[in-house]
């Protein structure tokens, strides 16, 4: 069984728990693209774990983790978040963490270039996490990219630093920033790479063995599907495929090994950077996005950023549902709503007064839309940590269901609190087969 698991919206619609619910049923988890931009947060019992790099699955000491071919992999990066998680009592070592040889890396001129890049836009800046994710994935597109494997070879992976940081410092130097020096990058690298080397593995090979091997692999993305390069808010997307092809490819596994696609859907929006956001709260509304605000957390787990918070998007979630296949969908942070008296669903859009249930492909278009609404009552009630379905108030069951129709796919998991045992399993659900086949 190969399951992919995918944010539905613009990221942080908590990916983190379910992967790791999830987790205690499969042998491996596998990232297959972005790189530290990633921020999951994992509680279990009194310890909390914020996760960019590692997969969510790494806290449970027996199941292998994987870094997939898609990645972008900073080594300073990966090795202050083994360190962090082994200070919290998670031991990491080789055999059970597996670096793809054809991942690419990210190098300290790459973070020097998302931070020059976005200065030059200006107000039309992206609002990326400045970690040199953007950068790294355009010198893998433009072939100059250093994987991996090359860095195994001391005397490649200096050659390579030097040459691309000729034409990185052009660019830097033009933006009135220091150049870099070859020799300190190459002397920050090599002692990482060497500590890297026991990890670095035929990543889609080993995968394949497990599969033949009758082993659960749980692929997790991360970012989402509204900031694909492809099919997100482009330009303001990150730089790779969170959706569902990206995974088969991310990974290195063949698309019809694939046997489910889990959709992480959270009650409300968020976004954090800029782009369109056509359910954003705004100003007479920002007493609501303050609210939620405060009772999701809703502050960037890398960045600490606050996100912009906005109603649930019918329309751009069916958009996603679509696009990734969804079998079934887990619904987080229900609680979060639990004082509102009033909630809205955006069903449709209307853009320059005509109709469009489609998610337009252009950013000014999205920039332009009006959403339709229709206005649910709440349920003014806590519901806080219940494990049933019949249990939640009725009008909480009314908004999950209107939720589900409005999509199309069937919500299978509905978490009402950041513990693992504060969660519903629908019975009879697709999800529920993932939890006890
Ligand atoms: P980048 O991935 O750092 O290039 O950033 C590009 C866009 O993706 C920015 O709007 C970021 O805020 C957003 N982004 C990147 N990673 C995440 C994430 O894990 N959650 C939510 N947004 C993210």
């Amino acid at each position: 069984m190969i399951i992919v698991i995918i944010g539905a919206q613009w990221g942080d619609e908590g990916k983190g728990k379910v992967v790791d619910l999830l987790a205690d049923r499969f042998d491996i988890v596998s990232r297959y693209q972005g790189g530290h931009n990633a921020g999951h947060s994992v509680y279990v019992g009194d310890r909390a774990f914020v996760l960019r790099l590692l997969p969510s699955g790494i806290i449970h000491e027996d199941k292998t983790c994987v870094l997939g071919n898609g990645m972008v992999i900073d080594p300073k990066a990966f090795f202050e978040e083994i360190d962090q998680i082994a200070e919290q009592g998670v031991e990491v070592s080789p055999e059970r963490l597996k670096v793809s040889s054809r991942a690419h890396l990210i190098m300290p001129y790459h973070r020097a270039l998302d931070h020059t890049s976005e200065e030059r836009l200006g107000n039309e800046k992206i609002g990326t996490t400045l970690r040199g994710i953007g950068p790294a994935y355009e010198d893998k597109a433009g072939r100059r990219g250093i994987r991996v494997a090359d860095a195994m070879s001391p005397e490649i992976l200096k050659l390579r630093i030097e040459r691309n940081l000729e034409e990185a410092n052009r660019i830097i130097v033009l933006y009135g920033t220091q150049p870099l020096r070859a020799d300190e990058i190459l002397a920050e690298m090599t002692p990482l790479v060497e500590r890297l080397r026991p990890f670095v593995c035929e990543t889609s090979h080993f995968l394949a063995e497990a599969r033949k091997a009758k082993k659960k692999i749980l692929l997790e993305g991360a970012q989402a599907t509204l900031l694909d390069v492809d099919h997100g808010t482009y330009p303001y997307v990150t730089s790779s495929n969170p959706t569902a092809g990206g995974a088969s490819v991310g990974a290195g596994i063949p698309p019809h090994h694939i046997t489910g696609v889990l959709g992480i859907v959270r009650t409300y929006a968020t976004r954090v950077g800029e782009g369109p956001f056509p359910t954003e709260m705004l100003d007479t509304e920002e007493p609501i996005a303050h609210l939620i605000r405060e009772r999701g957390n809703e502050y960037g787990s890398v960045t600490k950023r606050p996100r912009r918070c906005g109603w649930f998007d019918a329309v751009a979630t069916r958009y996603a549902a679509e696009l990734n296949g969804f079998d079934s969908i887990a619904l987080t942070k229900l609680d979060v709503l639990d004082e509102l008296d009033e909630i809205k669903v955006c069903v449709g859009y209307t853009i320059n007064g005509e109709r469009v249930d489609t998610f337009p492909a252009v950013s000014h278009d999205l920039r332009q839309i009006e959403p339709i609404y229709e206005t649910l009552p709440g349920w003014k009630s806590d519901t806080l940590g219940i494990t049933e379905f019949d249990r939640l108030p009725v009008n909480a069951q009314r908004y999950v269901r209107f939720l589900s129709e409005h999509v199309g796919v069937e919500i299978g998991l509905i978490s009402t609190g950041p513990e693992r045992d504060q969660t519903i399993i629908l019975k009879d659900s697709v999800m529920e087969g993932w939890f006890t086949n």
